[in-house]
């Protein structure tokens, strides 16, 4: 048996700034345990390091991420999800103490925008798909989607999107407010480095002290609405008891179209 030795993530340092690049190519990094463990500890090392005052989150060209990885959870129970912490993960990012940049290439689906929404600031290349498309699987988003749509859009357009699953292009997404930047393919990581330097050449502690103050303006429950995370991760797992959900993850693994039978 050859084992795949591969890292799912990459991290480097790039003077002040920790650029994290997910390296799943062959999943259109889909966010799998290994890799969210990969990712998990790089940003450890991020807050840990006083030189790094800046991350930047990226993919590929192709796919920041393709969701969570549906061939990881396709076969399981409520009981089954509710027992893994894996989701945990996103909260992680989204309580990260530095500013923390998405740079948004190709697909950011699912577990994937959920991941980029999770950052500060979303910069995007003109080719970015985005969407919560977890509805057509026969569930919906259990890693803050849903709470941080509504948050950011309002109830009409979060629902439109969650509803319907819809790809969102990065115009489309600008105009939303979903993205702060459009920058052409080519240099979407430039961009988004660039714009990492100029915050981290900023004086650290007033920095993370606006991050603080902001998040905590957003919620009464600082970091970032546990209470509505933990409402929408339960309604998450107990989709796992549903046949929709069998039946959408398994029609999506044998690139079929799903029936679902509201059961
Ligand atoms: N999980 C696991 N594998 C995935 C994946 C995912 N989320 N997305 C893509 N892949 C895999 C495909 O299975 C395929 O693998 P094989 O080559 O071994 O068959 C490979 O990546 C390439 O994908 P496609 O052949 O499907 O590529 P495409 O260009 O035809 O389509 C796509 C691209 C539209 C992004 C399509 O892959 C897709 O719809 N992916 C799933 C998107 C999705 O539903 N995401 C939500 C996941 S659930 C979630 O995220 C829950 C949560 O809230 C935490």
């Amino acid at each position: 048996m050859i084992l795949d030795t591969k890292p799912s993530v990459i991290f480097e340092k790039k003077g002040a700034v920790g650029l994290i690049t997910l390296n799943r190519p062959e999943a259109l990094n889909a966010l799998s345990h290994p890799l969210m463990d990969e990712l998990e500890k790089a940003m450890d090392d991020c807050a840990a390091d006083s030189a790094v005052r800046a991350v930047v989150l990226s993919g590929s060209q192709k796919a920041f991420a393709a969701g969570a990885d549906i061939s990881e959870m396709e076969g399981l129970s409520s009981k089954e999800m509710r027992l893994d912490p894996h989701l945990s993960r996103w909260d992680k990012v989204s309580t990260f103490p530095k500013p923390t940049i998405a740079a948004i290439s190709g697909y950011a689906l699912g577990g994937g925008l959920e991941l980029a929404l999770a950052c500060d600031l979303r910069i995007a290349s003109e080719t970015a798909v985005l969407g919560q498309p977890e509805i057509l699987i026969g569930v919906m988003p259990g890693a803050g989607g849903t709470v941080r749509l509504a948050r950011l859009l309002g109830r009409a357009k979060a629902l439109e999107i969650l509803w319907t699953g819809k790809k969102i292009s990065a115009r489309e997404a600008l105009e939303l407010g979903i993205i702060n930047r459009v920058v052409p393919a080519e240099s979407f990581l430039d961009e988004a480095m660039k714009w990492a330097r100029e915050i981290a050449a900023m004086p650290p502690l007033a920095v993370m002290a606006i991050k603080k103050s902001v998040l905590s303006a957003l919620s009464p429950d600082y970091p970032d609405h546990p209470k509505a995370l933990k409402l929408e991760r339960e309604l998450f797992y107990d989709l796992f008891d549903s046949e929709d959900q069998k039946e959408g993850m398994k029609a999506f693994i044998e690139k079929r179209k799903p029936k679902f039978r509201g059961k």
